[in-house]
């Protein structure tokens, strides 16, 4: 094979964590493919299928130039057959059947309207569809009983479906950060999520917030939310109190990655500066303010949020979710919210087993030396784990 020669040989190593992936992606075609089949089996709850997909892409997402034969692929980690094969016709014919044709399917596509929805995850959806529920019209026509995340999301649906920009999660943050500081003097709040990792734009802001003196961060958000919302901030906002205990037997099995923080899931409604369309994109200099853009929604099954049609509005919903953490467990609260999902997920299978170690969100605990590894910086919990510190920006796997 002429190619053989050619090939380029890239090295990476397995875990993603141990991988310094930046935004910059040089094989997008290929990483959009297996993110799509990766989404469709989220959505359909094949975690394992999911997972696969997901590894292939990071790797792919790793590599430092285009791929432009199988053969550059050799030795690289993580690429089943699957995914190999998917590469494959998209390098042969500039896309993969398969992914077109899930792309296309009433199924998928249904599932993506409905988990569209603030509050609807896969199990409700795929209810919903075997009740013949497609569409935000169907689901409105039903007459389901939503709960108050779902209505909330439903009349958000159009704005919680567009991108945050920077701009947008900065001006929130002086609210938030403001309203905090009243409650708590000296608390700090660190921007954390995929703007940590410099990402231009999000689907939602996440903030941490802890206080130098252990204790007093305890009982914040009921505070902040209830002044948030005196104030007109919020559009809806769910507070849930700390319930994370440490033990002599080690950590308790956290289901999943959730974790125990004191936290709000919110809907913040943010004034919008006329420089700013409704995308959030900084307008030209110039004096073309008034033209903003028209705000006419397209929402999908017709849902006219709020039923303003185009009536210009001066707001835009955004989601917003607030972490608290005790300063003792700051740098595990920062390390596991600010992702990437991936990157979080490679980390704790590489503590558990490369190293013998549970690490969440809130402690890192050593199974064989029965006991839990203190650190105050991201820094020193990658030392504990043995891995090469890794910047935010680098964790975009
Ligand atoms: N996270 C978590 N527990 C949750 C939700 C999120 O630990 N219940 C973590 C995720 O693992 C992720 C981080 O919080 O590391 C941010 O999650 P999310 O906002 O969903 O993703 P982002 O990376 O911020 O992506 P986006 O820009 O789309 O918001
Ligand atoms: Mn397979
Ligand atoms: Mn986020
Ligand atoms: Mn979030």
């Amino acid at each position: 094979q002429i190619n053989e020669a050619a090939a380029v040989v890239f090295s990476v190593p397995s875990y993603a964590c141990q991988r310094r992936t930046t935004l910059q992606n040089h094989n997008t075609v290929l990483t959009e493919a297996l993110s799509l089949l990766a989404e469709n089996a989220e959505l359909n709850e094949e975690d394992g299928r999911a997972i696969a997909f997901r590894r292939s892409e990071a790797v792919l997402k790793a590599l430092p130039k285009a791929v432009t034969n199988l053969a550059d692929l050799r030795g690289l980690p993580c690429l089943g057959e699957h995914s190999l094969k998917i590469i494959k016709d998209v390098l042969k014919d500039g896309v993969s059947s398969e992914v077109e044709t899930t792309r296309q399917s009433d199924r998928y596509k249904a599932l993506k309207v409905l988990t569209g929805i603030f509050g609807v995850g896969a199990k409700t959806a795929d209810r919903w569809i075997k009740m013949g529920i497609s569409t935000l019209h169907q689901l409105q026509a039903s007459g389901q009983t939503l709960n108050q995340a779902q209505q909330a999301g439903l009349e958000h649906y159009e704005d919680l479906n567009q991108p945050v920009a920077k701009a947008e999660a900065d001006a929130i943050g002086d609210v938030v950060q403001k309203v905090v500081l009243s409650v708590l003097p000296g608390a700090l709040i660190t921007l954390i999520g995929g703007f940590r990792r410099g990402k231009p734009t999000g689907h939602d802001v996440d903030f941490l917030i802890t206080h130098p003196e252990e204790g007093r961060e305890v009982g914040l958000l009921p505070k902040v939310a209830s002044l948030l919302k005196s104030q007109g901030f919020l559009l809806y906002q769910k507070t849930t109190r700390n319930s994370y205990l440490e033990s002599d037997d080690g950590p308790a099995r956290l289901s999943s990655n959730m974790d125990r923080f004191e936290r709000c899931f919110s809907i913040f409604k943010l004034e919008m500066n006329p420089g700013t369309t409704r995308s959030g994109t900084p307008r030209s200099s110039s004096r073309t303010e008034s033209q903003s853009d028209d705000h006419s929604p397209q929402t999908p099954g017709g849902v006219h949020e709020n039923g303003l049609e185009s009536r210009r509005r001066s707001w835009r919903a955004v989601r917003v979710d607030l972490v608290v953490s005790p300063i003792s467990q700051f740098a595990f609260a920062l390390l596991g919210w600010t992702g990437s999902k991936l990157f979080e997920r490679e980390m704790r299978r590489w503590a558990g087993h490369e190293k013998a170690m549970s690490l969440s969100s809130h402690a890192l605990y050593d199974t064989k030396q029965r006991r839990y590894l203190r650190a105050a910086s991201e820094e020193e919990i990658f030392a504990h784990l043995g891995l090469e510190y890794i910047p935010p920006s680098q964790r975009n796997a």
